[in-house]
């Protein structure tokens, strides 16, 4: 099978994550593979923000966790989290992110990492406790964060059907 097409099928969201650490050099290539995206008109406005610390990504999810109203969420506690933010302005921020996000994701398994998009932060960066965290991590003040990559070592939380009854030729 084709190399890229089998890194797609086999790679799964994991949600539970082991206390290893990413090497630098994995990390740096997952971080390239993020800046490789495609952005609309090419702007590459965003910003992709790296907490390797445990301390501070836990804080940060306690933050998320109150603004959401639950209690003990922890992001799948990761070993690295990358919050990809994007000017407010960027009407295709969200697109943008989302082509970087498969990039990393299919990056990382590649290497053996495993992953999780992380929504919550999108609806609650406006937060003034997840805000002044945000500010602390040097995300610009114009930025909203778009989504999270939760990234470490661990297995898939399951395996997934997918259906080619969603493609439709004319
Ligand atoms: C836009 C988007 C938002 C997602 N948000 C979350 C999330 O907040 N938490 C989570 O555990 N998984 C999240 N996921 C992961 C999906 O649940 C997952 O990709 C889907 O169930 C298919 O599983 P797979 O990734 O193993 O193929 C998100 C995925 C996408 C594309």
């Amino acid at each position: 099978m084709n190399a890229i097409l089998e890194n797609i099928m086999t790679r799964r969201s994991c949600r539970a994550f082991e206390k290893r650490r990413i090497p630098d050099a994995d990390l740096e290539q997952i971080l390239t593979a993020a800046v490789y995206a495609p952005t609309a008109m090419n702007r590459q406005t965003w910003r992709f923000t790296v907490l390797r610390d445990a301390e501070q990504i836990a804080q940060l999810a306690r933050a998320v966790g109150a603004a959401i109203g639950r209690e003990g969420y922890n992001f799948y506690e990761p070993d690295t989290l990358v919050i990809v933010s994007n000017l407010k302005t960027n009407a295709n921020a969200i697109a943008d992110a989302g082509c970087a996000m498969q990039n990393i994701m299919l990056m990382a398994h590649s290497l053996g990492v495993a992953s999780c998009w992380i929504n919550q932060m999108k609806d609650t960066n406006g937060d003034p406790a997840v805000r002044a965290l945000l500010d602390g991590y040097g995300v610009p003040a114009d930025h909203d964060v778009q989504c999270c990559a939760a990234l470490g070592y661990g297995n898939p939380a399951r395996e997934i059907e997918h259906s080619m009854t969603a493609v439709h030729y004319v």
